[in-house]
Formats: structure tokens, C-alpha cells, sequence
């Protein structure tokens, strides 16, 4: 049978091996995902390993993905423009391809599932780490009005801005946030994962129609308690997301799959904790 696994530490809560149960019966595949904890330092020999005992593919998550970025033979675009790799291929004779399907797993649950266009939008991104640089190569290519990078520490914000080098780019600093109105805004912070509040004005949350935070969990997270609080209508978690980025791999090793994804976003839902 094949063997596919996730690379991450912490990893014991991963959702990862219930989505691909779920699409591999969707799809009449016969696969085993397994969750694998490693460290920084044995990173590099656990991939290698992995595929040495016949592993099919591989997903990578917090803290690993600029690290598989770096290990990987060839990066497909979105990859490139992430920085970063979360989808692993082997090419065989120890060559790895490596993806990165974060972006395009929230563009398609903003559009497919939630309904939201983000062509002529003005989409708000909140944080600038790596959370931040994976989707906004696949967010300019919605061609949104504009996008707004805003963070604690400016700087962070700025040099993504020059990396990306389009003229809807801005930065700022959260303080100095004006939230057009109608506008998308996205939590790519770690803020919600400390259960701490964002330092945005509800006044100018008030302006936004969707708040989408790329953390997900049980209950709604203090960003969309935050939004909730400032009247925006439309609230989303990233379960969605999650989902979405881990169809888009298993597209990647199974060529063709069909999946339904709203219904594993459901399913999984019904079971968080
Ligand atoms: P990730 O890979 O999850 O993006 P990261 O690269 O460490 O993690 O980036 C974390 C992001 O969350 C940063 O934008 C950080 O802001 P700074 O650049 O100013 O450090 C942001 N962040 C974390 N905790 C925050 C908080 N309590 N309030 C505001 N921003 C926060």
C-alpha cells in the first residue's frame, strides 16, 4: 500500500491523515498517512529516509516548510514565490519536487466555498511571516484592487512588499490600517494561535464584509470574536483552507482525483474538539 506522511513538530493533532483518508475513499485509492515528529536537525535525514523506504509523498508543516524548500531537487512555481514547500514528490533516484499548496487551498475556499470574489476586491492581509509571504503570489493572481500588508513590525511588511514588486502592494503598520470598505481581511498572524487579541481598530474591522483567519479550531478564534464584535458578515476559520491545501496535494501525487472537499469540511468539522 502506498505510504504518504506529515512532517511537523508539534504533530500529534494533525489533521492531515483524516483529509487523506477521506479523499483516497473518495477516489478508490488504498493509501496509509502517518504523522511524523521530527527536529530541525533531523529534518533532512527523515525526508531522505522517508523516501528511501518507498514513502509516495509527503506534506510538510510548521516549522519545516522553508527548511523543505531548501532540500528539494525542483520547486514548482507557487513554491518559488512561497519561499517555502508544503507538498513533496518523488521523481525517483532521490530527486524530490516540491509544491506549495497553501495559496491556492484559501483562494479556492474563499471563492468556492465561501462564496467570495476576489477580483477588484481589496483584500487586507494581517501579519507578514511566513504564513503571509505563502499567499500572496496566488492572491494577486485573483487581481484583487489592492493589498494591503499589515503588521507589528513594519519592516517585516515592507520586505515583502519589495519582494513581490506589484503596485497593489502596500504596507503599514496596524495602527495606521484604513480598511476600505467591503474589503477581505485575512489573519495570517500567529495571534490567534496565543489566543491574544489583534491590535486593529473595530472601527475599521467594521468596514470589512469578510474575516477570514487562516487558524482554525472548535470555536470561533478571538480574530473572528474580534470581527463578530465590529458587525463584519462573513467569518470564516481555516479549516476550509486546511482542507483545500490538502486536496490540492493529493491532486499532485493522484493526477485526476475528484474530490469533493466541502464534504470533508464538514466531516471534519463535526469532529473537532
Ligand atoms: P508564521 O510562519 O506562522 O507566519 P512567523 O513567520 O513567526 O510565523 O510570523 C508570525 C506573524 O504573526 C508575524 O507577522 C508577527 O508579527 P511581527 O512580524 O511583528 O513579529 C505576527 N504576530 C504574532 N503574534 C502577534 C500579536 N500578538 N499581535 C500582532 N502580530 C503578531
Amino acid at each position: 500500500m502506498a505510504i504518504y506522511t506529515v512532517f511537523g513538530n508539534p504533530i500529534a493533532h494533525s489533521l492531515s491523515p483524516q483529509i487523506h483518508q477521506a479523499f483516497a475513499q473518495q477516489s478508490g485509492v488504498e493509501l496509509n498517512y502517518t504523522r511524523s515528529l521530527t527536529s530541525q536537525a533531523r529534518f533532512r535525514r527523515a525526508v531522505a529516509e522517508f523516501f528511501r523506504h518507498g514513502g509516495a509523498g509527503a506534506n510538510v508543516t510548521v516549522p519545516f516548510k522553508q527548511q523543505a524548500f531548501e532540500l528539494v531537487t525542483y520547486v514548482t512555481a507557487r513554491a518559488q514565490q512561497a519561499g517555502a514547500v508544503n507538498t513533496l514528490v518523488p521523481l525517483g533516484y532521490g530527486q524530490l519536487l516540491g509544491d506549495n499548496t497553501d495559496g491556492i487551498g484559501l483562494v479556492r475556499d474563499l471563492q468556492r466555498n465561501l462564496g467570495q470574489t476576489l477580483a477588484h476586491r481589496d483584500v487586507v492581509i494581517l501579519g507578514a511571516g511566513g504564513a503571509a509571504r505563502g499567499i500572496i503570489a496566488p492572491l494577486l493572481e485573483q487581481e484583487p484592487s489592492s493589498l494591503i500588508i499589515a503588521n507589528r513590525t513594519e519592516e517585516k511588511a515592507q520586505i515583502l512588499v519589495e519582494q513581490f514588486a506589484n503596485s497593489k502592494l502596500q504596507a503599514c503598520r496596524f495602527y495606521e490600517l484604513a480598511i476600505p470598505t467591503g474589503a477581505i481581511v485575512i489573519n495570517a498572524t500567529s495571534a490567534s494561535l496565543a489566543g491574544e487579541k489583534l491590535p486593529v481598530a473595530p472601527t475599521e474591522l467594521a468596514h470589512a464584509t469578510c474575516a477570514y483567519d487562516m487558524v482554525y479550531g472548535a470555536q470561533p478564534t478571538v480574530f473572528m470574536q474580534q470581527a463578530q464584535q465590529a458587525g463584519v458578515s462573513v467569518m470564516n476559520d481555516g479549516l476550509g483552507m486546511l482542507v483545500e491545501q490538502a486536496g490540492a496535494a493529493f491532486q499532485m501525487w493522484h493526477e485526476g482525483a475528484e474530490l469533493d472537499t466541502q464534504k470533508v469540511i464538514q466531516e471534519i468539522r463535526e469532529r473537532l474538539v
